[in-house]
C-alpha cells in the first residue's frame, strides 16, 4: 500500500470529527486503522462482536448444543427474533420483518404474492436500469407463469403516469445502486396505492443507513440485504417485510415447510401459517443468522434520523472537496442530500483503473459498469478526515494518472 497523502485533515474537518455523535462506534469494528472503508455500501465491515459471537455459535450452541440447540438456543426463532430488530430500523412492527434467504429470493416471494392477490391485475412495473436482480426476478416470474404476469419498465419520469388498472406491483429501489438516487416513499406508495397497486421497496441501499419509515409510508412489502449497512457479512441472510394488514391474504409463491402452520406435523398438504411466517421457506442459515444479528444489535443502540444525518453530511463534504479538488470530475448522483442515500458515483472513462489505484492506495470504494466510481460513507465508521483523504488520495491518482499503469486494468471476476 503506497501513501499518497498527507494524514492530517485540515482543522476544520478535524473538528467535524470531535463534534460527531457517532464517531466512537467505529471501535466497534475490526477495520485497519490506515484503511479508508467506503465500500459499506457493498459489504459492511466486521463488527468485532461479530466474531466472537459466531465463534461462540460454533463451538458452543453447534459444538456441545448439537441439534438441541434448536430449542435451546432458539435457533428456531432466529428469523423472526432478528426480524423483530431489524423491524424499527425500518419503521416496520417487529411481526412484520423476518431475517431469511437472500434479496433476490425474497423479492421473488414478494413478487409471486403480489401477482396473486388480484389475478386481474397482470402488470409488474419497474424501472429500467433497476438492479439487475430485482428485473431478472421478475422476467423469472413472467416466464414461470406465461401470461399471467407481463414485466413493464418505464423510466422515473414516466413511472407514475405508467401505473394503470392492469398494474399488481410496482417495485422500485429505494435508493438506486448506482446513481444514489432516492424515491419519494410515501409519494410514490401514495401514487401506486391510488391505483390500487401494491408497493415493493427494494431497501438494500437502504435500511440501516437512512430513517426509513414504511408503516409512515403505508409501504405493502419491502425487502433488504443484511451485508451491506447492516455489517451482516459476506451473503448474510436478507430480510423482508409484509405489512401485517397484507400478511393473511398472501400467499408466498416458494411454500416451503417452514412456513407451514406446523413444520413438525410433517403434513403432505401445504397449509400457510399465521402471520409473517408464512413467508418462510427452508431451515434457516443459523450461523449467517448469528453474524448479522451482531450487526443488528450494533445499529439497534442508535438514532437512525442520527445515522442519516452524518451519513448525508459526510456525502456533501465529498462532493465539495471533489469540486475544488477534481475538477471536470461529473458527479452521477444528486447534489442534493435529501435526493440520495449514503453513496456517490462520479463518471471516468478509466473508473475501474483509477478505483484500482486507490484501493493500492488504501482507499476502498468500487467500481460500477461501464463507468462509475462508486464512493459509500457508511455512517458508523467513515470520519470526516477519511473522506478528506480520500479526496486528496483521489486528486493525486487523477492527476498523476496513476492509474495507467496496465495492473491496474486487469479486471478481477468481482468489480
Ligand atoms: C438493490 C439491490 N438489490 C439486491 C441486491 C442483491 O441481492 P442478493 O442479496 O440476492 O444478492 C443488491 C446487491 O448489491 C442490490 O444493490
Amino acid at each position: 500500500m503506497t501513501k499518497a497523502a498527507p494524514s492530517r485533515a485540515p482543522a476544520k474537518i478535524e473538528r467535524l470529527d470531535r463534534e460527531d455523535p457517532l464517531a466512537a462506534c467505529r471501535d466497534a469494528f475490526s477495520l485497519d486503522p490506515e484503511l479508508i472503508y467506503l465500500d459499506g455500501n457493498s459489504l459492511g465491515a466486521l463488527p468485532k462482536a461479530a466474531a466472537d459471537h459466531v465463534a461462540r455459535v460454533i463451538s458452543k450452541e453447534w459444538g456441545e448444543g448439537l441439534i438441541r440447540s434448536w430449542n435451546t438456543h432458539d435457533w428456531i426463532g432466529a428469523p423472526q427474533r432478528i426480524g423483530a430488530k431489524i423491524a424499527p430500523l425500518i419503521g416496520a412492527r417487529p411481526n412484520e420483518v423476518i431475517a431469511t434467504e437472500s434479496t433476490s429470493v425474497n423479492l421473488f416471494k414478494l413478487v409471486g404474492a403480489a401477482t396473486m392477490v388480484d389475478p386481474a391485475r397482470r402488470t409488474i412495473l419497474s424501472e429500467p436500469g433497476n438492479f439487475p436482480t430485482d428485473l431478472y426476478v421478475m422476467e423469472g416470474l413472467e416466464a414461470l407463469v406465461g401470461r399471467k404476469v407481463r414485466v413493464r419498465l418505464a423510466s422515473a419520469e414516466t413511472l407514475v403516469s405508467a401505473i394503470d388498472h392492469d398494474t399488481a406491483a410496482v417495485v422500485l429501489t429505494h435508493v438506486h445502486y448506482a446513481a444514489g438516487r432516492r424515491w419519494p416513499m410515501a409519494r410514490i406508495t401514495d401514487a401506486v396505492h391510488a391505483k390500487g397497486a401494491l408497493m415493493i421497496w427494494d431497501l438494500s441501499h437502504s435500511a440501516g443507513a437512512l430513517a426509513v419509515d414504511l408503516n409512515g409510508a403505508g409501504a405493502d412489502l419491502a425487502v433488504g440485504c443484511g451485508y451491506k449497512y447492516l455489517n451482516g457479512g459476506p451473503g448474510a441472510p436478507a430480510f423482508l417485510f409484509v405489512a401485517e394488514r397484507h400478511q393473511s391474504r398472501m400467499r408466498s409463491p416458494l411454500s416451503g415447510w417452514m412456513g407451514h402452520e406446523a413444520p413438525f406435523a410433517f403434513e403432505d398438504a401445504y397449509r400457510p401459517a399465521g402471520g409473517i411466517d408464512r413467508f418462510l421457506c427452508g431451515t434457516p442459515p443459523i450461523l449467517g443468522l448469528a453474524a448479522l444479528e451482531a450487526g443488528v444489535d450494533l445499529l439497534s443502540k442508535l438514532d437512525m434520523a442520527t445515522v442519516e444525518a452524518k451519513g448525508l453530511a459526510l456525502g456533501d463534504l465529498f462532493i465539495a472537496l471533489a469540486r475544488s479538488r477534481c475538477p471536470g470530475l461529473p458527479l452521477a448522483s444528486p447534489i442534493e442530500a435529501e435526493d440520495r442515500g449514503l453513496h456517490l458515483c462520479y463518471r471516468h472513462a478509466d473508473a475501474y483503473a483509477v478505483m484500482q489505484a486507490m484501493i493500492e492506495r488504501g482507499v476502498i470504494g468500487d467500481f460500477r459498469a461501464p463507468d462509475l466510481l462508486r464512493f459509500g460513507f457508511s455512517p458508523l465508521y467513515v470520519s470526516f478526515s477519511d473522506v478528506w483523504r480520500a479526496v486528496e488520495i483521489l486528486a493525486e491518482v487523477l492527476g498523476s494518472r496513476a492509474f495507467d499503469h496496465p495492473r491496474h486494468r486487469r479486471r478481477a471476476a468481482v468489480t
